[in-house]
Parts: C-alpha cells; sequence; structure tokens
C-alpha cells in the first residue's frame, strides 16, 4: 500500500502534490517523492517521511504546474533513496508513480535488461517506466495502454512525460485511484482525503480505467482506449472523516478492507492451480526435523494456526511459542530446527530476541513480516512478506488476517517440497484460495446484524471463546480482540476444556462465544455448547453455512461461508473482530488507541 497523487492546473503543483502526500501517509512513510514538469522535468525523492522531502526540498524552487508525487509502503526492495519513487526511464522522458504490486516485473525486468536497459533501483516499478519508454511515439495515452495491458498484478499508476506538457496519465487496477474534478485543475489521488481541500467532485475509477488528465478535463478510457464514462459524485465527508475512508475508526477500515488485503497476500503465490513461494528456496526444509512459530499477540495467535497446519501437512513436530517465554527457556533448537517468526511490526522486542536465540543456536529462520525492511525482516533468513499494508488501528485484524493466510499458504507449499501434498489437493486449495475474498466480503454484509447483536450485549462482564483445533486457534485471537479493545474480561478455551474448570463460572449472566466451523470436531464442539445452556450460560455461535442443526442448540448464530477446513481462519475472524469492534463502540470507547496499549512494543 503505497499513497500517490497527482495535479495539472494554473498553480505550482509543487505545494499542492505535498499537501496531498501528507494526507495520504497513513498509506506508508518509507519514502517520499514528487515529479514536477514545468520548462523542465525535475524528480526529487528521499527515504523517510514527507517531512524528509520537504527538508530536501527547502530553499529550491521547482517551477512547474503538472506533477505526480508518492509516499511509500516498501514491497519490493528496502526502504531507502534508490527505492523511492517516481520512477523514470533512462532518458527521463517517462516517470512514474505507483501503488501495487507487479507480479510479472522479474520477467519483465529480464525482457528489458535484453533490450540493453540498466536498472537502477530492485523495485518492481521501475519495469513500468522502462515498458512505457518502449513503446512511446510522441502519445503517452497509447503508450501508456500498450504497456499496461503487459502488467500482471495490481496497480494503481499516475505517468508523466517530459515531452508533453498539457496531460499526465492514470490508470487504475485492484488498486484504489480517485479524480478530483476542478475548475481549471484537475487531480489524482490513492484516496478522497488528498483532492479534498481543492474539490468535492470525484471520479471513483475502476478497474481496468485510464484517465487522461489535462487542465480544462478529464477523459476516461477501458484499456483498449474505447472512450468511457464515470459519475461524479459529490463528496459530504470532512478531511478527517475521509481519511477513515467514512469508517468511524481505523480499526473498522482496516477490518473492511480484508477482501483486498486476503487478495494482495495470495498475489503471485497463488498461480493456476499451484501455490509457490518464490522467496523461499526449494532445499529449505532439509534435514528440519522439528518447527517453532514465535511471536506476541495476534502474531502469537497466528502462530497457533501454523502449528495446527504444519503437524498436519508437514508431518513434523511443531510448536508455537510466546516469544517473551521461548526467548527464557532453553528451547530444544539448533540446526535441524525451522523458525518462523511472525510479526506485524518486525520490531516487537521479545520476537526479536526470540528470533536472535534461535539463529544462535543454529535454527533456519523464516519471516512472516508485513513492515519491509523492518528488524525481523532484516535479520531472518528468509522473509515472506504479508503485504497487508500499513496497519494503524492498535488492534490487529488485518494483518492477522493476511498471517494466517501467508502461513497456510507457506506450509502446504512446503508440504508439496515434501512430495506430501498431491497435484490434486494443491489444486483445491489453490482453487479455495481464490474463492476467500469473495466469502470475506460475503461475512462483511451481515456487519449490521453483528452490530445488533453486540449492541445488546454490551453490559457483559466476562466471555468465554471457545473452539476446537482451528477453532480454539480462532477462540484464542476473538478474545483478545474484544479485551483489548473493550476491556471485557474474555477468555479463549479449547472448548473440551472448559468442564475441567472455567464451567464453573458460568452463569445466566455468561456469554460464550463457540467458533464451530471446523467440521471434523463440529458435533464436538456442539455437545460443549449442550453442557453450556444446560448451566444456564448465553451462548453465540460462529458456523459454517448449512451446519443449521446449531440454530436449535445457540441463542444466537452467524453463518460464515464454507471454506477448506484449513483455511477456515482467514475468514472466520471477520465475525469476531466485528463483534469486538461494536462491542467497544456501543461502550463508547477509544477503539484505534486502547487504554495502556501502544501498536507496537519494543520494550520487553
Ligand atoms: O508487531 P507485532 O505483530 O510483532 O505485534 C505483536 C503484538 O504486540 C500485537 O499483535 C498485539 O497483540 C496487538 N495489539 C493485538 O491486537
Amino acid at each position: 500500500m503505497c499513497g500517490i497523487v497527482g495535479y495539472i492546473g494554473g498553480k505550482d503543483a509543487l505545494p499542492i502534490l505535498i499537501e496531498g502526500l501528507k494526507h495520504l501517509e497513513y498509506r506508508g512513510y518509507d519514502s517520499a517523492g514528487v515529479a514536477i514538469l514545468g520548462e523542465t522535468l525535475s524528480v526529487v525523492k528521499t527515504q523517510g517521511r514527507i517531512a524528509d522531502l520537504e527538508k530536501k526540498l527547502k530553499g529550491k524552487t521547482f517551477k512547474g504546474s503538472v506533477g505526480i508525487g508518492h509516499t511509500r509502503w516498501a514491497t519490493h526492495g528496502a526502504p531507502n533513496d534508490k527505492n523511492a519513487h517516481p520512477h523514470y526511464s533512462e532518458s527521463k522522458n517517462i516517470v512514474v508513480v505507483h501503488n501495487g504490486i507487479i507480479e510479472n516485473y522479474l520477467e519483465l525486468k529480464k525482457m528489458l535488461i535484453k533490450e540493453g536497459h540498466t536498472f537502477r533501483s530492485e523495485t518492481d516499478t521501475e519495469v513500468i517506466a522502462y515498458l512505457i519508454e518502449s513503446f512511446y511515439e510522441g502519445d503517452l495515452l497509447k503508450a501508456v495502454s500498450k504497456a499496461v495491458n503487459m502488467l500482471e498484478g495490481s496497480f494503481a499508476l499516475g505517468v508523466m512525460s517530459k515531452d508533453e506538457k498539457n496531460r499526465f496519465v492514470a490508470v487504475r487496477k485492484d488498486s484504489p485511484l480517485v479524480v478530483g474534478i476542478g475548475k481549471g485543475e484537475n487531480f489524482i489521488a490513492s484516496d478522497i482525503p488528498a483532492v479534498l481541500p481543492y474539490t468535492k467532485d470525484v471520479i471513483i475509477l475502476e478497474n481496468g480505467d485510464i484517465a487522461e488528465v489535462k487542465r480544462d478535463g478529464v477523459n476516461l478510457f477501458d484499456l483498449k482506449l474505447n472512450p468511457i464514462k464515470r459519475n461524479v459524485q459529490k463528496i459530504t465527508w470532512s478531511v478527517d472523516d475521509a481519511k477513515k475512508g467514512g469508517f468511524k475508526h481505523f480499526m473498522l477500515k482496516e477490518i473492511f478492507e480484508e477482501p483486498h488485503v486476503i487478495r494482495e497476500a495470495m498475489r503471485g503465490r497463488v498461480n493456476g492451480d499451484e501455490i509457490e513461494i518464490p522467496e523461499l528456496e526449494s532445499d529449505i526444509l532439509k534435514g528440519i526435523n522439528r518447527v517453532y512459530f514465535v511471536a506476541c499477540g495476534t502474531a502469537y495467535h497466528a502462530g497457533v494456526v501454523g502449528k495446527y497446519l504444519a503437524e498436519k501437512f508437514l508431518k513434523i513436530p511443531a510448536e508455537a511459542e510466546v516469544a517473551s517465554e521461548f526467548r527464557y527457556r532453553d528451547p530444544l533448537v539448533d540446526k535441524n530446527t525451522l523458525l518462523f517468526v511472525i510479526s506485524q511490526s518486525g520490531e516487537t522486542a521479545d520476537t526479536l530476541a526470540a528470533l536472535r536465540l534461535g539463529k544462535k543456536k543454529g535454527a533456519k529462520t523464516i519471516g512472516i513480516v508485513n513492515v519491509v525492511g523492518s528488524s525481523v525482516s532484516r535479520e531472518t533468513d528468509r522473509v515472506v512478506y504479508i503485504n497487508a499494508g500499513p496497519e494503524i488501528a492498535v488492534a490487529s485484524t488485518k494483518a492477522y488476517v493476511a498471517q494466517v493466510e501467508v502461513i497456510a499458504l507457506t506450509i502446504l507449499y512446503l508440504a508439496k517440497l515434501l512430495n506430501k501434498l498431491s497435484p490434486e489437493e494443491e489444486k483445491r486449495f489453490a482453487n479455495e484460495f481464490k474463492l476467500l475474498p469473495e466469502k470475506a466480503e460475503e461475512i462483511l454484509k451481515q456487519s449490521d446484524r453483528i452490530a445488533e447483536f453486540a449492541y445488546t450485549t454490551k453490559n457483559i462482564e466476562e466471555t468465554f471463546y471457545i473452539g476446537r483445533n482451528l477453532d480454539y486457534a480462532l477462540s484464542l485471537e476473538g478474545a483478545l480482540k474484544l479485551k483489548e479493545i473493550s476491556y471485557v474480561h474474555a477468555e479463549g478455551y479449547p472448548a473440551g476444556e472448559l468442564k475441567h474448570g472455567p464451567l464453573a463460572l458460568v452463569t445466566p449472566k455468561s456469554l460464550i462465544i463457540a467458533i464451530d466451523t471446523y467440521a471434523p470436531l463440529r458435533e464436538k464442539t456442539l455437545s460443549n455448547i449442550k453442557e453450556v445452556k444446560a448451566r444456564g450460560g448465553k451462548v453465540l455461535a460462529i458456523a459454517s453455512e448449512g451446519y443449521e442443526k446449531i440454530k436449535e442448540v445457540a441463542d444466537k448464530v452467524f453463518f460464515v461461508p464454507q471454506t477448506l477446513n484449513e483455511l477456515s481462519p482467514v475468514i472466520s475472524v471477520i465475525p469476531l473482530q466485528l463483534i469486538a469492534y461494536y462491542i467497544a463502540e456501543s461502550r463508547g470507547l477509544d477503539i484505534d488507541k486502547p487504554r495502556n496499549l501502544a501498536k507496537s512494543v519494543t520494550v520487553e
């Protein structure tokens, strides 16, 4: 997730681009840059935040009323000056800013290198500039349309040509992009807040739309350059509301981003009927006889999912460990151990210490990380990024979804390397992964019903989340979400363990949230629900569609679409996140910044 902006009009472009980028900084702040077209073309970029870019620009004048800008959330290549956008072709005729991931960039890069191009960065974006240049014959619009037809992946692009001072071109596929319509001036941006200080009239581009943006108008085309029309919408939100995309809190916005996040996390990893993790070499499991998942908080709960999947598919002993415990034990780790280190921020102190201990003992390490260039990503032998984009709310939601998805993909890929996953099974999983974004959308459509339930439950004092197998892993995460933002005491428990103690606490005042999506054990969990009901407890069940029987036992049921048992955590966590969110909201709490907590815990 990055932020892009563009301006053409009668004013100096630079201050408008900088102001726009500031509104998009929430989308990433690894580096920032602008390209301004006046008498000449100037490109200025730097590692760091917009404030660092402003420092670099201080005292210099860049005259020009056309420009594009970028704030980066690194995906390909470290966050440094060289990888910062805008990127340009050797002749500097074509300048590009990009948000998204180009899946076939290595292929294209090889082709362009053969044609004699020399690359300056490690990014996927640089190929776009070269590709457009190779098609450029005096018409930027045509060159862009030809180039984007060769791109696979997701992209929102702003493209300028030094030779065309009266227009720039924008394109969108699977990454957001809006066009702001002004008077004698027009804009593009990854999100509405960046254009709101200048205009309330916007066009939300759809996949495959190309915009030719001029001072006096905007022309829209499809990818074959047939003219198309889109409605202009009047935005009535304030800039502050708009940053949250109209959502009341970042947490809710991030939950609603999950279908997109699921799609991005599998990009380049699910290809046709195949699952592949290109970041991992094929002999990575050589000699491995033990697997650990170490992490903290929500990331640890993703590790619990990993443990179940690794045991099942790799048939190697696997453990999930809380990093703060692991680091102070004498864990049985040696060169035959594979250590998965899971972290959204990549900076959690205990997780880093556990990683360093594992390395000292000789383990091979794989990071499952969101923030590119973070400490965990630098210190692990291999890193598989989850590509969830910046997560702002303290309570982790979309990162968890991407973590469990990437862990599942990785374990299935490793199983394939060990010949423990047949081509038929691989195909079944690959095809099911592709359906997950739509299934997540289906769940989000129930959010009003979930909110209604949460509002009627807001005064609860205690909850138990129960489940078996992967549903147990989910129960841990459901309980943590509720605790941290609503301050209601909650425990995640293996459903079969309830009668060994906690059942004593169940009274008619108790709420039990039973997760019952794991088909092989659903009858067992159903029996545990009955035990709770017999003690007068109130039960909300999260179950897979089609398991109608559960309605006769639970007080309330939210159904989630059916998927393969092993992939259920990716989507079944969504109702749990929404329940926690709406209970906290109905209690009027500071959801994005819960008391006593920080987004990244860099002290032990
Ligand atoms: O950045 P990390 O994934 O390493 O963070 C780990 C935990 O601190 C984090 O998941 C924390 O538990 C969240 N607040 C949970 O929502």
